[in-house]
C-alpha cells in the first residue's frame, strides 16, 4: 500500500474539493444549507436533498447562483430508502460521481417524558435520525468507486442524557455508534466516516422548537448561551467543521466525532 503523502500540498490545495460531488441530506435550511454552501466554495458541485423539495429547489438555485458550481435539488425522504439511493444514483449520473455524502438531515421534537412516550414517536424518530443516517450511508458507499467521506451529523445528545428529549438522545447515540462501526467496514474502500456533533445552534429547527418556550416567557438566550464560550452556535460554525471533515486536511481520521459545541462537553 502506498501511504499518501500531503506534506508537500498547499493548504489551499488540502481545503479544495474541486472535482468532487457531494450529496447532503436536508440541505434546503439550517446547517445543511450552509454545509452546501461551505463545499460548493470548496469547488465541490452538490446534490441538495431534502423532503422539502421546493426549499432544494430554492437553496440549490441561490448556491449555484453564487458559487458558479453544479448544483442540482432533490425531493427524497431520509426515511425511504429509494429516495436515497435515487439522491446518490443523480450524483453519480448526472455530476459524473460520488465523493462525500452528508447525513444532515434529521428531526428533534421534544418527546416529552419517556414514560409516555409512544412506540410510533420511537420509531418516527428512529427511522429517520438513525435509520435514515444508516442507509444514507450505506446507498453512498455502493456508490463510492473512488473512495469517499461521509459525515454524520450527530449532536453533544449523543454522548450524555438529558431530560424531555429521550427518543432524540436515543437516535443519535445510536449513530454515533453506527460511525464507529461503518468507519471499521468502509476504511479498507477508501471510505472515512466521521461524526460533527453540535450543541444548541439557531436555525428555522431550533427556533420552531423553543417558539413554545418562549412564548412562556423562558429566557432562552441566556440557556442556550450557557456554554464556555458563551453563544449559541450558528449554522456557520458547523459548516466549516463539515468542510474540514470532507477535505484532505483530514485525511487521517475516521470513526471518530468532531464535537463543535463552545466546550459544553467539557463538563
Ligand atoms: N440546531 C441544533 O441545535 C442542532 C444540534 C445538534 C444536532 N443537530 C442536528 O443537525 C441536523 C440539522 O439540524 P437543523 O437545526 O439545521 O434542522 P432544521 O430543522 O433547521 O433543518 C433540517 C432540514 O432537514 C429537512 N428534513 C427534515 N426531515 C427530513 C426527511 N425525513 N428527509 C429529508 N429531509 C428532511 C428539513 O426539511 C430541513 O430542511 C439534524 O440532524 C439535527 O439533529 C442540530
Amino acid at each position: 500500500m502506498t501511504i499518501p503523502d500531503h506534506s508537500h500540498r498547499s493548504l489551499t490545495d488540502l481545503l479544495s474539493l474541486a472535482g468532487r460531488v457531494a450529496v447532503v441530506t436536508g440541505g434546503a435550511k439550517g446547517i445543511g444549507a450552509q454545509i452546501v454552501r461551505r463545499l460548493t466554495e470548496a469547488g465541490a458541485d452538490v446534490v441538495v436533498g431534502d423532503i422539502d423539495a421546493a426549499g432544494a429547489a430554492e437553496s440549490a438555485a441561490e448556491v449555484a447562483a453564487a458559487s458558479g458550481r453544479r448544483v442540482i435539488a432533490c425531493g427524497m425522504d431520509v426515511a425511504d430508502t429509494a429516495t436515497l439511493a435515487a439522491a446518490a444514483d443523480l450524483a453519480v449520473v448526472e455530476l459524473g460521481r460520488l465523493d462525500i455524502w452528508v447525513n444532515n438531515a434529521g428531526i428533534f421534537p421534544t418527546t416529552g417524558p419517556a414514560i409516555d412516550v409512544t412506540d410510533e414517536f420511537i420509531d418516527r424518530m428512529l427511522t429517520v435520525n438513525t435509520r435514515g443516517s444508516f442507509a444514507g450511508a450505506r446507498e453512498a458507499a455502493r456508490r463510492m468507486t473512488q473512495g469517499g467521506v461521509i459525515v454524520n451529523m450527530l449532536s453533544t445528545t449523543g454522548f450524555k442524557g438529558n431530560v424531555g428529549i429521550s427518543a432524540y438522545i436515543t437516535s443519535k447515540h445510536a449513530m454515533v455508534g453506527a460511525t464507529k462501526a461503518l468507519a471499521l467496514e468502509f476504511g479498507p474502500m477508501d471510505i472515512r466516516v466521521l461524526g460533527v456533533a453540535p450543541s444548541f445552534i439557531t436555525t428555522p429547527g431550533t427556533d420552531d422548537q423553543l417558539a413554545p418556550l418562549k412564548a412562556a416567557g423562558l429566557d432562552i438566550a441566556k440557556r442556550v448561551a450557557n456554554n464556555p464560550l458563551g453563544r449559541a452556535g450558528v449554522p456557520d460554525d458547523i459548516a466549516r467543521v463539515v468542510l474540514f471533515a470532507c477535505s484532505d486536511l483530514s485525511a487521517y481520521m475516521t470513526g471518530s466525532t468532531l464535537a463543535v459545541d463552545a466546550g459544553s462537553l467539557a463538563s
